[in-house]
């Protein structure tokens, strides 16, 4: 059984849209912002490429390659001295700027090696740690996702939901735009009799509408305020590399991916709720108390429903990797909108890359390597506890 090919090898679309990466030169949302405390330092990685993201002591988030200029020994591993990452191998520190600032051990007369480590620029928004891993000096001038309801003195309840799903970042943006799935809902019900009404593919974005009865199943349902939301109609985009919906003006989400690898994908949703019903009454709960109601719906409905999703997309992975060289029939041609738009960004990507002469992200040596082994894991796990 051969692997399915890469991009370079892929002949048809859905190979091709199987095997893209997503250009870095985006904001991508790499954690929860309350998941870090200060002095805590974890890996990220965008296609293949890892980062080594930390809270300083100070309170300052920094991301800064997961590589030690000494041994290459990963920095995620290491420990966070003030606004400084220091290598847990020989002690080497990093500054802010990503430079050799301290190394704790003799130097046998030689001068202080001068190593600088590529950093990268770091954002909050949203309750979410973003990352520009494109090329810095484009990171001001291309725009954080703006969601004007969670915005102002009275934004709108969001509580983020996020998964790691064992697929491809295409199979997850097909999966979430595409309501020809009903039937993988049949307990939850969040849409019905789907009719596609409008299909705009542009040049950075494929916007699309349903006729379609919107959240009928679950106890969730009676909170919607159907007097308020036309809940018979949704718009969504695929707004490269992010993706939306919006039901009535009242019901909206957004979805982050993070495309780790070729088979990993992080996902971050937003989910967000103008207002909630009192279940069997004509009235609305107050805007303050909505948060733990969503709380609530993302325990018993949001997560257990997305998690029909992401098992399916793992189901879908595993099928292409068996059968990729098997003819396939796609008739939605939302999907074929979406995986369009994918290669062409990407291709879009590369050939900026190879104008500069520059190799692009996730290609060999970039990365690709297992998570190293974490120390306090295996303190955990009974091993003997790494040198401090
Ligand atoms: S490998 Fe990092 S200090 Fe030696
Ligand atoms: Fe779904």
């Amino acid at each position: 059984m051969s692997k399915p090919p890469s991009f370079e090898q892929a002949k048809t679309k859905r190979e091709k849209a199987r095997a893209a990466g997503m250009d870095p030169n985006y904001w991508y949302a790499v954690e929860l912002d309350d998941a870090l405390a200060k002095g805590a330092v974890q890996r990220v990685t965008f296609w293949g490429m890892h980062v080594a993201l930390y809270r300083d002591e100070f309170g300052t988030l920094r991301a800064i390659e997961d590589r030690c200029a000494h041994r290459h020994v990963p920095l995620s591993i290491g420990v966070v001295k003030g606004d400084r990452i220091v290598c847990q191998y020989h002690g080497w520190g990093y500054d802010k700027d990503g430079k050799l600032a301290d190394i704790p051990h003799d130097l046998f007369g030689m001068q202080m090696p001068k190593c600088k480590l590529r950093t990268f620029p770091v954002k909050v928004r949203y309750g979410l740690i973003w990352i520009f891993f494109g090329d810095a000096d484009r990171a001001e001038s291309v725009a954080l996702p703006y969601i004007p309801d969670l915005e102002g003195s009275e934004p709108w309840a969001c509580v983020p939901v996020d998964f790691t799903v064992k697929a491809h970042h295409s199979m997850v943006i097909d999966n979430v735009s595409d309501f020809t799935h009903e039937f993988l809902h049949r307990k939850f019900k969040p849409f019905a009799d789907a009719k596609l009404t409008k299909l705009e593919p542009t040049e950075d974005a494929v916007y699309l509408s349903y006729d379609t009865k919107v959240g009928h199943g679950g106890v969730t349902a009676h909170f919607i305020d159907r007097v308020q939301a036309d809940t018979d109609h949704m718009d969504l985009a695929y707004q490269y590399p992010y993706q939306w919906s919006n039901t009535g003006n009242h019901i909206k989400h957004w979805l982050f991916v993070l495309p780790i690898d070729e088979r990993t994908t992080r996902t971050f949703y937003l989910f967000h709720f103008k207002s909630f019903k009192v279940p069997f009454v004509p009235l609305r709960f107050p805007r303050q108390i909505m948060a733990p109601i969503i709380r609530a719906a993302n325990k018993v409905h949001i997560r257990p429903l997305l998690v029909e999703d992401a098992v399916a997309c793992e189901a879908e992975q595993d099928g292409w990797d068996k059968h990729w060289n098997q003819p396939t029939a796609e008739v939605n041609p939302a999907v074929h909108a979406f995986q369009t738009l994918t290669i062409k960004k990407w291709e879009q990507y590369l050939a900026r890359e190879a104008a500069k002469g520059a190799r692009p992200i996730g290609m060999a040596g970039a990365g690709l390597v297992s998570a190293p082994l974490n120390p306090k894991k295996r303190e955990a796990e009974g091993e003997a506890p790494a040198a401090e």
